[in-house]
């Protein structure tokens, strides 16, 4: 299986992830791509919205069809696909922030959202930021973003994006964990958290992740406690706070 084909473009659309999900639920193959210039109604993690100026991102949604017990790591096999693709483009290194964004020095590049029908198909959703100056990114985000730059086009990044994607969700899970190990923003960061676990207070210090994809946190008690990405909501200092 290969993404990118076929491969489904449109100038504007409310959501690339929206439209893959009908064509997903209508029986489109596995390795469909859609990808659109602006989208009207961007979606983010978390009843977010997720905008960008015509052109100037990757918005990029793939079909994965079947979903077996192998693409229980899809959340973080995603965003080590878009590392490896903006590297093998632009001389940036790429961290992961659990559980799948992806940060260049500490500021967001790009995003990830994932929607699933298991065991029929899921909808890889990737926003990549290209080309969008600091002063046009909304000021109520949620944490710095940044742009890839170097004049990379949303049309090099896709070809880049589809054959990373390709590679990552077929690796196994002990390289997904290893690899995600070595991009992993949150080791050894004060994080807090709502919700989920953690019995003497909801803040501790980031382990890694462990074989289920749970980010190991210590807290100040010293108890491991392992967060799962629908259940908590993570909150970090920002850069320079
Ligand atoms: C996040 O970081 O909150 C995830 C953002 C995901 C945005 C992308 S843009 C392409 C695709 N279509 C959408 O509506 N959302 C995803």
């Amino acid at each position: 299986m290969q993404f990118g084909s076929p491969h489904h473009h449109h100038e504007l659309i409310d959501s690339t992830n929206v439209v893959a999900k009908e064509l997903a639920a209508d029986g489109a193959p596995a390795g469909t791509v859609v990808t659109a210039s602006e989208q009207t109604a961007g979606r983010g993690r978390g009843d977010r919205v997720w905008t960008a100026p015509a052109g100037s991102a990757l918005l990029y949604s793939a079909i994965l069809r079947p979903l077996d017990l192998g693409h229980l790591l899809l959340p973080l096999a995603a965003p080590l696909a878009v590392c490896e693709a903006c590297e093998s483009l632009a001389p940036v290194h790429c961290e992961v922030k659990w559980p799948n964004d992806v940060w260049v020095d500490e500021r967001k590049l790009a995003g990830v959202l994932i929607e699933a029908r298991p065991p029929d198909w899921a909808v890889i959703g990737i926003g990549i930021n290209l080309s969008i100056a600091d002063d046009e990114f909304p000021d109520d985000i949620r944490w710095p973003a940044i742009s890839l730059g170097h004049g990379i086009d949303p049309d090099a990044m896709r070809v880049a994006l589809d054959a990373a994607l390709t590679k990552w969700v077929a690796e196994p899970t002990e390289h997904v964990v290893d690899v995600f190990a070595a991009r992993d923003a949150l080791r050894g960061r004060e994080l807090a958290w709502e919700g989920g676990p953690g019995e003497g207070g909801r803040s501790g210090t980031g382990e890694g992740i462990d074989e289920r994809g749970n980010l190991l946190v210590r807290t100040s008690g010293g108890e491991q406690v392992a967060l799962g990405s629908g259940e908590v909501s993570l909150k970090l200092g920002r850069p320079g706070d």
